[in-house]
């Protein structure tokens, strides 16, 4: 028998519910984060200010930025069986693993994991932000075979997310580069991992629990771990001149290249401008206008062969490289930044629940019995 139940494979084009988060429009190759463009938001101010826009819903008045950032601040230490158990775990995991069981572990050290009401998901989710940047930094830090670095409280985000992985101060232009990237992951929509932190909130199971599934959800190439991706790209092709060669043999063989093409993007994602921006400010501070040549040569030849535009892990990928982040740190640190958005979607959903529980078409045997 023959179903004629249509099946929208992937969700794809399925509104599923409403939001006021973000709004992506398709049309005009634009993302508002409660009103505000991304791009806007990205250039002129900082993430924690982001943050409580999409927590809140406004930005913060300068004295709930001052109170935020304070406690932001006094959280960013990490308990030390949350130490033990980063250093404890085998060097071949992914840092993306390592990211889900530092969240598990933060939420089996709070004795009230399970309340749900607004402020007790902000809180939750404040110690899970302020702690993220220490998890990558010390990861990043003992692959290299270097000494944890603490976090320090005098500094503002995205200095402390890089001071605790390279031991310095940044300069200004590396840290306004990392906070423009920081604003531009932050939230999109109902994506694969957003929509997973929706899924599971929707059974009324724990903020850690949602947020340690999203994870599991964006760890994917087809999602986050694209920027890691890009590099790899850019490494397996060599140098420019060798693009041509390289992307025909790629299509020829039905890859996918990594770092183009959008579900819902089909003219350009907006935040790629952006993005490219703060590469092209990177590669001046390091003195790499190589790279720009391999972006350019890679974002030309698939205009031309595909018709396929650049998504955000395209200048992002390499932008991460440029300030030192190993290649398997590129997905964390995109945990770090969407975060904010899975918890401005945890909250949504928590305050207007319906079970998520689509049907599916049966194709399996007919009714059948045990002779
Ligand atoms: N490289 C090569 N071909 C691509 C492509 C890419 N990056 N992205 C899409 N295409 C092609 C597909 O092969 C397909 O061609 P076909 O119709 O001849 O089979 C067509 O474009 C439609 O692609 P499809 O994968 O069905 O679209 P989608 O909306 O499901 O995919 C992505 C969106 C993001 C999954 C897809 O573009 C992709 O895999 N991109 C690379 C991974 C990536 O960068 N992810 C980060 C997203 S922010």
């Amino acid at each position: 028998m023959t179903s004629t139940v249509e099946i929208k494979k992937g969700l794809d084009g399925v509104t599923v519910d409403r939001s006021a988060v973000s709004r992506i429009n398709p049309a005009t190759n634009s993302l508002i984060y409660r009103g505000y463009p991304a791009p806007e938001l990205a250039s002129h101010v900082d993430f924690e200010q982001v943050v409580y826009l999409l927590w809140h819903g406004e930005l913060p008045t300068p004295a709930q930025l001052e109170r935020f950032s304070a406690a932001e601040r006094s959280r960013r230490d990490l308990d030390d069986n949350l130490k033990d158990a980063i250093d404890a775990l085998p060097v071949t995991a992914h840092p993306m693993d390592v990211v889900r069981t530092a969240v598990s572990i933060i939420g089996a050290n709070d004795p009230d994991a399970s309340a749900a009401d607004p402020d007790a998901i902000d809180d939750k989710a404040l110690s899970v932000f302020a702690k993220i940047p220490a998890v990558i930094g010390r990861d990043q830090r003992r692959r290299q075979f270097l000494p944890p670095v603490a976090p320090r409280p005098d500094l503002g985000y995205a200095a402390n997310f890089l001071y605790t992985t390279f031991g310095v101060v940044p300069d200004p232009v590396v840290r306004d580069a990392f906070n423009t990237s920081m604003v531009l992951y932050a939230e999109h929509g109902f994506n694969a991992s957003t929509f997973t932190a929706r899924v599971i909130t929707s059974t009324l199971a724990d903020y850690y629990s949602a947020v340690v599934g999203a994870i599991g959800a964006l760890k994917g190439p087809l999602h986050g771990g694209a920027n890691e991706a890009v590099v790899h790209t850019f490494d397996e092709i060599g140098s420019p001149e060798d693009v041509p060669a390289w992307l025909d043999a790629a299509l020829a063989a039905h890859r996918k290249i990594m770092g183009f093409g959008h579900r819902v993007y089909k003219n350009g994602d907006s935040r790629v401008p952006t993005m490219r921006a703060a590469l092209d400010t990177l590669a001046k501070h390091y003195d790499q206008p190589e790279v720009l040549r391999m972006y350019d040569a890679l974002a030309d030849a698939m205009q031309e062969r595909r018709n396929l535009k650049p998504n955000v892990d395209y200048p992002s990928g390499p932008a991460y490289r440029l300030i030192g982040f190993e290649t398997n740190q590129f997905t964390p640190i995109f945990v770090a930044a969407r975060i904010v958005g899975w918890t401005a979607h945890i909250k949504e959903q928590r305050a207007d629940n319906a079970l998520i529980r689509p049907l599916s078409v049966y194709t399996g045997p007919a009714e059948r019995h045990l002779d």
